[in-house]
């Protein structure tokens, strides 16, 4: 863990510069607006550890499949995440000699994200190698309110010197990814131009064998320059140079003057341009920001993030320590991440694992975006934002059939792929591609949260329906009858626990299927007249499909140790070695300290697994059995993966184990800010940052929707004195803030409302407000 992070309840600060984590920061500085997103690299040259990243959402690469061993099933292309043009570069020279913080002394340094206002800034003094000073002063942000575009502020002051500075703003379009099979570059130059005061590159991704769509992006800039204050006339020299242009200006500067550069910078993608007309494009768009100016974009932010803050803050009271405001900064950092990445605006669009914030996982869907992230959204949204992601799902039905099709299922059989771009599998390690495949029944659950949580129930006919036979028919005949057992068994999978592959009966696994085939059975029944013309372009035989998914559901087979009455988590899980995490402490992380076979052996879970299936079915289970599952799996759980520990605050805070719950939390909350993986240089875990929003929801403030209501029961934390949050039900706003004393309820819409608080229904009236004593809280 590294501790180098200043606690702040509204910003990620590092104070005093820190060249050895720098990859780390830049992770943790890392700016987004859902269309573009930018890692909190330095403008100016910089000669030390560094990740630069710069991505435009859905704007991805076929990288050709790398593997050792072939497997039939194997997709063909991996599509990453893309790294492109560099918009933010400004080389500064000091009377000829480069800026870098690489070479030079720096001091007063601080790089701030500002997390209320969505802004970025860097100040420091450096001196150069001759004994110059210049103090600098960076601002900058990627808007939200104009979302194709960034804005920076960058200020050079003279310290200590008479002499020139030199400024040099320019679009880098040769960039490489880190993620790479082949170690290739994946853009073609297009076109560029430069013009007094501006420059413009384009740049398409690759052709490749794949037929995939290829991707042009035009980045553009505009720039203005002030001295002392006042707009200047500025020299311009034009660079150009292969998949680079620039623009060279230079200023007499006598000791303490300030040198400000304003650059505006586009990144306009053909997914939402026409091609034909991008350039054109940019320049207007440019022309138009530049107008409104860095101010007027800069207020325009700030307000666009107290509107989100607005509805999606949670704010935590403590002692007014360090600890408290550790605990604040964690959840805002998540929540703030959870907004810069995805926004709902395009049912194009998903949200991957690193986000904009760096390269790792690739492609941009997982299952995390259903099981983790969509009750994020869901309660802190308007409702389209969730629907969009579910209609995501939607529009890759029938590459999901074709992927299933592949892999010799048929009639309609959908498996949605374990990673994807365009609906198409991207992973290739067959005991996840083909085994790890629980990620489809998460695809049916998101459908079932979202309605139970939005009363959207049109949806199921509409849209639902269709995804949900696909994955009920994969599910149907990736199970096979056991004469042995005379029961249903699914064998050969690997669960969310992937420190196990090619179990036979995972019970996460058959339990969840067997969830599908009766919720989709439930759905065909209460809309069976509305999805009539579907049933038959799909040759959905009712008779015959239901009667067979109806006998799976009641003969499924299910692990249990009748001994321990505990679920298992697959078959033959009690012949391992039983150890706890303690008796290994010193052989942690177990996947960079223990061979592969090793692991597969040891009882270690890496994430919930078992414990996820009741996270989800909780009312299917009794409180006794939760607390025999977790008590017996939970000392068992290394938690290497980031989804793992909001699952085991949400179920230790419902079997009132407070302590785990928060040592749990504080795990998810600060795992970037912390580096507790030592791997946030990589970029950050957005998806299990809606983990730590559910934590504290789910699990401190006990939040549940059982039969279309929405129910609390808050508890507070020891460590804290106090939190309140906001959540958005049916269209509705209402805060809980719970504090040692009471629970306030209010209700933020011009309708009454009515939830219920520890088993007591409370009624509130449009704009009311309640105060419920102490004796309601646990
Ligand atoms: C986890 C998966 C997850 C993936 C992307 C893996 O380490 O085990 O459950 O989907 O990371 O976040």
């Amino acid at each position: 863990m590294k501790n180098y992070i200043k606690h702040d309840p509204w910003c990620v600060v590092e104070e005093g510069f820190y060249p050895e984590y720098n990859e780390i920061t830049e992770s943790l500085t890392s700016l987004g607006n859902g269309r573009m997103g930018q890692r909190g690299n330095f403008e100016e040259h910089f000669s030390g550890k560094t990740l630069l990243g710069n991505y435009v959402a859905g704007v991805f690469y076929p990288d050709k499949t790398r593997v050792g061993w072939w497997k039939n099933g194997y997709p063909r292309y991996f599509a990453k995440v893309l790294n492109a043009c560099n918009w933010i570069g400004i080389d500064v020279k000091i009377d000829g000699e480069t800026l870098d913080l690489g070479l030079c002394t720096v001091s007063e340094y601080s790089r701030v994200l500002n997390m209320k206002e969505g802004i970025l800034e860097r100040r420091f003094v450096a001196t150069l190698s001759g004994g110059k000073q210049v103090r600098v002063h960076a601002q900058r942000f990627c808007s939200i309110a104009d979302d194709e575009a960034g804005a920076i502020r960058y200020s050079v002051t003279a310290l200590n010197f008479e002499g020139k500075i030199t400024l040099t703003p320019f679009l880098d379009g040769d960039i490489s990814n880190k993620d790479s099979n082949y170690g290739e570059k994946f853009w073609d130059e297009i076109r560029k131009e430069t013009a007094f005061g501006e420059a413009y590159l384009e740049m398409r991704t690759k052709d490749t064998p794949f037929k995939t769509e290829l991707f042009n992006v035009c980045t553009g800039m505009k720039f203005d320059i002030s001295l002392n204050g006042e707009i200047v006339d500025f020299q311009c020299k034009p660079v150009k140079a292969e998949k680079y242009v620039a623009c060279g200006t230079e200023l007499p500067v006598k000791t303490g003057d300030e040198v400000v550069l304003y650059k505006y910078a586009v990144n306009l993608a053909s997914l939402n341009h026409p091609t034909d007309q991008l350039l054109t494009h940019a320049k207007a768009y440019l022309q138009r920001i530049s107008e409104k100016g860095f101010d007027q974009m800069k207020a325009e932010q700030i307000q666009a993030w107290a509107e989100r803050w607005d509805k999606n803050d949670i704010v935590i009271e403590g002692d007014s320590d360090s600890r408290t405001d550790a605990a604040q900064q964690g959840i805002r950092f998540n929540i703030f991440q959870l907004e810069q990445t995805y926004t709902g605006e395009d049912d194009r669009l998903n949200i991957g694992p690193k986000g904009f914030t760096g390269e790792k996982y690739g492609g941009s869907t997982y299952w995390d975006t259903e099981a983790y992230c969509l009750p994020f959204y869901l309660a802190t949204a308007d409702q389209k934002v969730a629907r969009n992601l579910l209609i995501y799902r939607h529009k890759h039905l029938q590459k999901a059939i074709e992927n299933a099709a592949n892999l010799g299922f048929k009639d309609g059989a959908a498996l949605y792929p374990m990673v994807t771009m365009t609906g198409e599998e991207c992973h290739n390690e067959w005991e996840i591609t083909f085994e790890e495949i629980h990620r489809n029944g998460a695809i049916a659950y998101a459908i079932y949260d979202y309605i139970r949580h939005t009363g959207d129930e049109g949806y199921l006919a509409e849209y639902g329906l269709e995804v949900l036979i696909g994955i009920a028919r994969f599910w149907a005949q990736r199970v096979n009858w056991s004469g042995d057992k005379q029961k249903y068994v699914m064998l050969g999978v690997t669960g969310p626990n992937e420190y196990e592959n090619n179990v036979n009966n995972n019970f996460y696994t058959n339990y969840l299927a067997a969830w599908c085939l009766r919720y989709t059975l439930e759905g065909l029944n209460r809309h069976k007249a509305a999805v009539g013309a579907l049933l038959q372009n799909i040759h959905f035989d009712f008779e015959v499909e239901t009667a067979k998914w109806q006998h799976i559901v009641d003969n499924m087979y299910y692990p249990y140790d009748a001994e321990r009455q505990v679920y298992l988590q697959q078959d033959g899980f009690l012949d391992k070695e039983l150890l706890t995490v303690d008796d290994i402490a010193e052989h942690r992380p177990i996947n960079q300290k223990w061979s592969w076979d090793r692991i597969l052996r040891s009882c270690f879970i890496k994430q919930a697994d078992v414990l996820q299936g009741l996270y989800f079915f909780e009312e299917d289970f009794d409180l006794d059995t939760i607390r025999r599952n977790f008590d017996f799996y939970e000392p068992m759980t290394v938690h290497e993966s980031s989804l793992s520990p909001c699952v085991h605050v949400i179920l230790a805070a419902k079997l009132g184990y407070k302590e785990k719950a928060y040592e749990m939390y504080l795990r998810t909350s600060r795992l970037d800010l912390d580096d507790y993986n030592n791997d946030t240089e990589d970029g950050l875990h957005i998806t299990s940052m809606a983990g730590t929003w559910m934590s504290v929801i789910k699990g401190f403030a006990g939040m549940r929707i059982r039969n279309g209501a929405l129910s609390f029961s808050p508890y507070l934390p020891d460590q804290w004195k106090g939190y309140s949050f906001r959540i958005t039900f049916k269209g509705q706003v209402i805060r809980i803030s719970v504090t040692p004393h009471h629970i306030e309820v209010e209700n933020f819409s011009n309708q009454s409302v009515s939830f219920a608080v520890d088993g007591a229904l409370i009624e509130l009236d449009a704009n009311g407000r309640k105060v419920l004593e102490i004796a309601q809280q646990k």
